[in-house]
């Protein structure tokens, strides 16, 4: 049809937005948002005393590695240009404690893969270590109980540091305290300084909700929770708690700040990018992913459009470092020009 054919509009629009998004070029040219390789980081499980890789049933398509299949895998990443790597230990059952005692000896899963890690990759990646109790304990918990059964922020702090250092002295290139005890950077950030390792950064959980999106992790790292969190991760009905967690965060002395999860708290990750003067990381956590995983599985969303669409919203939403089981995926895709 030609201009010449139309009947006379109704209405003329003042404004079109639309001539921007007429082709794909201009759309590619107008986005203001991108996802780079680069940008995301994969957390990775290893699990002590096993022969193969063990599937996690509730995370298809993710595994609890041995050691060799751990490198394998973080080989494999490196190769696909992904930023980092965030690896949780899975010990043995039988050598699960009251105090953790695994976190933090050097011949610990989690120190162990960090050898390896280290020895293979050196400083190719950045390799990132979750620091926290909870894959440790007996009781599941993120810290040491007190005679009450509550979690005890102060002696906690005490196993924090040990953690640190051991995870340090392991070839961690950034250690990640998610247990959201009061001081902990503080903590930490000391603990590495008196050992020497002022080069290793610290990746502060400030804002981690007590959040039902962790159920799939739990299987993943066999935890035995008894109870809930809630008396240290914070109620999703908050939302300025979050500067205060950051505020407190930076002032002890955090490198990188984290906000967890991801899709569902783009305002709270929204306040914190607005205000951070350091690099905003946001977790996408294993219910996000396996709800992305379940739906697809059902043909009810179309998968490769989900992982880059929620993980493009939360760089939108303001963070610059995006840790997703999709790494590797999500880095394959924008590759191959998606
Ligand atoms: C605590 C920790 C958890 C996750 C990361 N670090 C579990 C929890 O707080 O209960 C969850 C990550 C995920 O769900 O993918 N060590």
């Amino acid at each position: 049809m030609t201009g010449g054919d139309r009947r006379p509009a109704l209405v003329t629009p003042h404004e079109r937005p639309r001539r921007l998004r007429t082709t794909p070029a201009v759309r590619r040219l107008v986005a203001q948002t991108r996802l780079h390789p680069a940008d995301l980081v994969l957390p990775v499980f290893v699990r002590d005393g096993i022969e193969e890789p063990q599937p996690v049933s509730s995370m298809p398509g993710v595994l609890q590695h041995t050691l060799e299949s751990l490198v394998d895998a973080a080989r494999e990443a490196v190769a696909a240009g992904v930023g980092g790597i965030m690896v949780f230990g899975v010990p043995r059952e039988a050598d699960k404690d009251a105090a953790g005692t695994c976190g933090t000896e050097p011949d610990g899963i989690l120190n162990r893969a960090l050898r390896a890690l280290r020895d293979a990759l050196g400083d190719s990646t950045v390799l990132m270590s979750d620091l926290c109790l909870d894959e440790f304990t007996d009781h599941g918990h993120c810290g040491v109980l007190d005679a009450h059964g509550r979690v005890d922020n102060d002696a906690t702090l005490e196993r924090y540091a040990q953690m640190a250092v051991a995870q340090a002295a392991a070839g961690a290139h950034v250690v990640g305290p998610s247990g959201m005890m009061d001081g902990q950077v503080r903590v930490v950030r000391a603990a590495l300084d008196a050992a020497g390792h002022q080069d290793v950064a610290v990746l502060a959980y400030s804002a981690k909700y007590a959040s039902a999106c962790y159920g799939p992790f739990r299987e993943a790292v066999a935890s035995t929770l008894q109870g809930d969190r809630a008396t240290y991760q914070q109620d999703p009905a908050n939302r300025t708690e979050s500067l205060r967690e950051l505020r407190l965060d930076l002032a002890e002395g955090a490198d990188m700040v984290m906000v967890k999860p991801a899709g569902p708290y783009l305002d709270v990750l929204s306040d914190v990018a607005e205000v951070a003067d350091v690099p905003v990381a946001a977790y996408q956590v294993s219910g996000e992913y396996s709800m992305i995983e379940a739906a697809a599985e059902r043909g009810w969303v179309d998968r490769d459009r989900m992982v880059l669409e929620s993980l493009t919203s939360v760089r939108r939403a303001g963070a610059q470092v995006v840790l997703t089981y999709y790494a590797v995926h999500a880095a394959r895709l924008l590759a191959a020009g998606r």
